[in-house]
This record gives C-alpha cells, structure tokens and sequence, in this order.
C-alpha cells in the first residue's frame, strides 16, 4: 500500500470510528460479550471489481445485523446470527461497517477496503521450449504495474508439479523465479502456468514446452587394439525413436543400432568412426555425434622403398642411411655390419670411412616380433683414385716428352737439308753433302 493510500484509509476509519462513538453507540457498547465479525478482513481489491461481506455473530439472539458503507450495496442473504451483502464498483479505498444487536448491546466491527489499478497484460513467462530430461533450467515469471506488488500471491506449476519459486517485488514489479529439473516420469508435452493472484484478482500465463531424453549415440569397438587381420565390429547405439547413421550408413529404423564390419588392416590404424545420432522433438531435429578411434597392432617391417639396399659412397664424405620402420608398437631399428657387428647410425649424418664396406643386417624389433632387411654398402677409396690420375698424368707426360723428343730431332734433319756451314775453311765455296756424314760430324 502506498503511504498517501495508508493516509487515505487512516482518515477514512478514524472519521466513521468517531461517528459512531458520537451517534451510534449507547453508553452499554463496551460491555457486549459477542463479537461481530466481518468477512472478508481488510480485502485488497482491483479497482471497479464487486465482492460479498458477510457479518456474522455467535450471539444467540442477535437483531438488526446491518452493513453501513458508502458503497452501493444489495443484501443476498441472511440467517441465524448472519447477513451477508454484495459491494460492487468499487473503485476507492473505504471501510465497511457491520453492526447489530445482541441482548440490547451494540456489536460493531469493520473492515478496510484497499483498492489497487490493475494491470490488464497477463504475466510475462519464459521457458524453454524443448527441455532435455535431467538438466536444470529456470523459470521466469513476471508482472509490471501491479499494486501492491509486495502483497501478490504467485502460483508456478509444470503440468501437475507445484514449483516454489523465489518471488521479489521492486517496486510495482513482481518476479517469481523457480529452478526446475526435468525428470524422465514428465517426459512428454507439458504445460507451465503461472498464475499471479493481488486480492481476488488473478492473472496467468500459460506456456506448452516439451520434456524429453536423448539417450546415446554409444560407440563401440568390439576390440580398441586389434591385431592386423582380425575382424573388428563397430557398434552404435541410441535412444529409442533416435536414428542412428554409423559412417554415413543411417540404422534400419529410429531405435535400433548400426553396425559395421571389417578386418582389421595396417590402414586402419588411428582410423576415425563416427556415429550421428538425430532426434526429432516438437518439428525439431537434434543432432548429436560421437566418434572413436581403432588401433590396429601391426609390424615390425621396413618399406623396401625408404630403405635402399644398395649404396655406393666415397671414402670420407658425409653420408645419411635412409632407412624407415612400421608398426604398431613402434619398431625400432638398427643396422649391424655382419662379421664385425659395428653398427651405423641409421636416419643421421655420419662420415664413411673404408672400413664402412660392407653387408648389413637392418633390424626393426617391436613386441610383435623383428623383420630384416640386408643392405650392401661400398665405400670406394680415394688412393685408387688418386694413383690412376698420376698414372694418367705420368703416361700424358711421356707421350709429350718423347713426340718432343721426335719432333726437336725431325727438325734437325730439315734443316741440315738445307745447307752446311764449314766454319772451318770459310774461304771454300758452299758444297753439297750427304745427310749421314753431316750427322756424324760435329763442327770443327
Ligand atoms: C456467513 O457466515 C456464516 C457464519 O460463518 C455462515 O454460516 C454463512 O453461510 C455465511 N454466508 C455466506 C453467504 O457466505
Ligand atoms: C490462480 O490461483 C488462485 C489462488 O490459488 C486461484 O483461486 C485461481 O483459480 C487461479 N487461477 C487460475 C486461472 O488458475
Ligand atoms: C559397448 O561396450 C560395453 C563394454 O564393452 C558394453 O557393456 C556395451 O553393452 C556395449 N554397447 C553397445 C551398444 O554395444
Ligand atoms: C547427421 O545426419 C543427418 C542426416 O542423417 C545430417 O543431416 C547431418 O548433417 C549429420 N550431421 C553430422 C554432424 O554429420
Ligand atoms: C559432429 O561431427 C562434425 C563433423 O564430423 C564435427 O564438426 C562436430 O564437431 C561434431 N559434433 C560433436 C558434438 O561432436
Ligand atoms: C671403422 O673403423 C673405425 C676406427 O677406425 C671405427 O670407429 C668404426 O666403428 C669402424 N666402422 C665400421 C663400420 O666398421
């Protein structure tokens, strides 16, 4: 109630109080030994709305039981020790007045009458429309331009379940807030009403949601390690009426599972399946997956094609053996040179050296057991190399030296062809000679 409505009906009851102190009550009133009573006590009304006052008395011999009130009043009927009347329009606070007799006493009672504007919207409810079974969501019941808002009553049902909502009211505003789980017994269509109740006056509002489960998908593996070469059975399973899709191959029918078999391949290792599970709630589709992972056991072995077996390297050079193990567990590999078991880094640099040469035995063991391969490595010297290029050099050389040699003493003889000098008698004319006989001689 507001303070100038509380001023109001102050005023109101202390002016008929002293009316009827003053007119009504014979000097015997404060001796009566049975109380009037006036029902309803205090109403809180909406504005322009009607209701029934009943006076009553245990007086066993009461007279002239009447209702004094400024409304307009009819009387719908009385009987031993009762009266009862219809207000109606009744549109401000007042008070009413019961009064009567009892032995020749004056009984009085009253009863204040607080009138509020009403609001004519019906509450604001928010819900989900779609409500998983076993989640917790909350309830939001809401009404404005309600007076007085603090003395509103709030009703919040999901279908035949009371809920007990925390109610708050800021000033004409009412907000009642309840915390629902749904449970599996209510799946199905329900309805939420929330009715708000000032007085005699109520105001609902109803929502439809729907409750319901979603169990699964599930899937399994008939075994999550399986060895390579055994069947393997993927199972998927849900709900009834969801539908199952195992790796894109929907089930026979909402409600059943989809299975799929296969033999378990080196491929199939870390394979992904997946299960789509769809539900349809209310027009609505919900979608769910879930997927798995297979390992396949499979190995040792080494690929033939990242491990060559032939290898032709130079003495002091830097050199990686390319070699690479499978499986599952993960092998490991090594590389022994058969007679002296020295073994050779296998995937990392390292510098060859003539010993190097060799067979060797490359080696992947893993818990399922080990898987061989025979690499020839040969590592050619750098003296061989060297020795044929002196050779080479030595050879060229000769040959050079000795078509010199044949070219210098070819000359010679040309040239002795041509003319001889006598150096010793220069006075002797130019003769000519036989090429032997120059050969021979020196100059003299
Ligand atoms: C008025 O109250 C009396 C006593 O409580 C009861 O017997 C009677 O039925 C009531 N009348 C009406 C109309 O409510
Ligand atoms: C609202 O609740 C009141 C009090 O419980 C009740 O009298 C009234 O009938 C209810 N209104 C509706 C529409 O359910
Ligand atoms: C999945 O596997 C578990 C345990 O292996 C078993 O209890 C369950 O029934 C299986 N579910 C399906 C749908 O195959
Ligand atoms: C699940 O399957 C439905 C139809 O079977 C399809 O529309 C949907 O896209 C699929 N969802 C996923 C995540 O694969
Ligand atoms: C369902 O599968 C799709 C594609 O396969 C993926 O993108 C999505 O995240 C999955 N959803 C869930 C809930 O696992
Ligand atoms: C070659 O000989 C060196 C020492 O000279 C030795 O460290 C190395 O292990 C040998 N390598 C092989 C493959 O025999």
């Amino acid at each position: 109630m507001s303070p100038s409505g509380l001023l109001r009906g102050a005023c109101r009851t202390t002016l008929i109080s002293l009316l009827l102190v003053c007119c009504l009550l014979p000097p015997g009133a404060q001796g009566q030994k049975f109380p009037l009573r006036v029902e309803p006590q205090n109403p809180v009304l909406p504005a322009g709305g009607s209701f029934l006052v009943n006076c009553s008395t245990d007086c066993p011999n009461p007279k002239l039981i009447t209702l004094e009130t400024s409304l307009p009043k009819k009387p719908v009927g009385n009987g031993l020790g009762w009266a009862a009347f219809q207000l109606s329009s009744v549109t401000s606070d007042s008070q009413v007045l019961c009064s009567g007799f009892c032995d020749g006493f004056q009984m009085t009672a009253s009863s204040d009458i607080t009138v509020y504007p009403l609001p004519v919207t019906p509450p604001h409810l928010v819900v989900p429309r779609l409500l998983e079974v076993g989640t917790t969501w909350s309830v939001n019941c809401t009404l404005d331009r309600l007076f007085p808002a603090s003395e509103a009553q709030v009703q919040l049902a999901l279908g035949n379940q009371m809920l007990t909502p925390a109610v708050e009211s800021h000033g004409d505003t009412i907000t009642a807030t309840a915390t629902v789980t749904a449970s599996a017994e209510q799946e199905g269509a329900r309805e939420i009403v929330c009715n708000l109740t000032l007085g005699s006056d109520s105001r609902e509002a109803r929502e439809n949601l729907t409750i319901y489960s979603f169990w699964g998908p599930i899937l399994n593996l008939s075994e999550s390690s399986a060895s390579e070469g055994t069947e393997v059975t993927v199972t998927c399973a849900a709900g009834a009426r969801v539908q199952v899709t195992l790796e894109g191959v929907p089930a026979a029918a909402p409600g059943q599972p989809a299975q799929l078999q296969l033999i378990a391949t080196e491929r199939d290792d870390r394979r992904n399946f997946s299960c789509n599970a769809t539900l349809e709630v209310d027009r609505e589709i919900l979608h769910r997956n879930r997927s798995v992972q297979l390992r396949v056991l499979y190995g040792p072995k080494i690929d033939q094609a990242k491990c060559p077996q032939r290898l032709t390297w130079k003495d002091r050079t830097t050199n990686v053996l390319r070699c690479q193990a499978q499986g599952n567990p993960d092998p490991e590999l090594h590389c022994f040179q058969e007679g002296s078991w020295n073994e050779v880094p296998v995937g990392i640099p390292f510098t060859v050296m003539l010993n190097y040469s060799g067979t060797y035995s490359c080696r992947a063991v893993s818990s399922r057991g080990t898987y061989t391969v025979t690499v020839v490595m040969n590592v050619q010297g750098r003296n061989a190399h060297a020795v044929t290029i002196v050779m080479v050099v030595l050879v060229t050389l000769g040959l050079v030296t000795t078509t010199a040699a044949l070219v210098y003493v070819f000359g010679l003889q040309k040239r002795s062809d041509i003319y001889q000098v006598n150096q010793g008698s220069t006075w002797l004319p130019l003769t000519s000679r036989q090429p032997e006989e120059a050969v021979g001689e020196g100059p003299s």
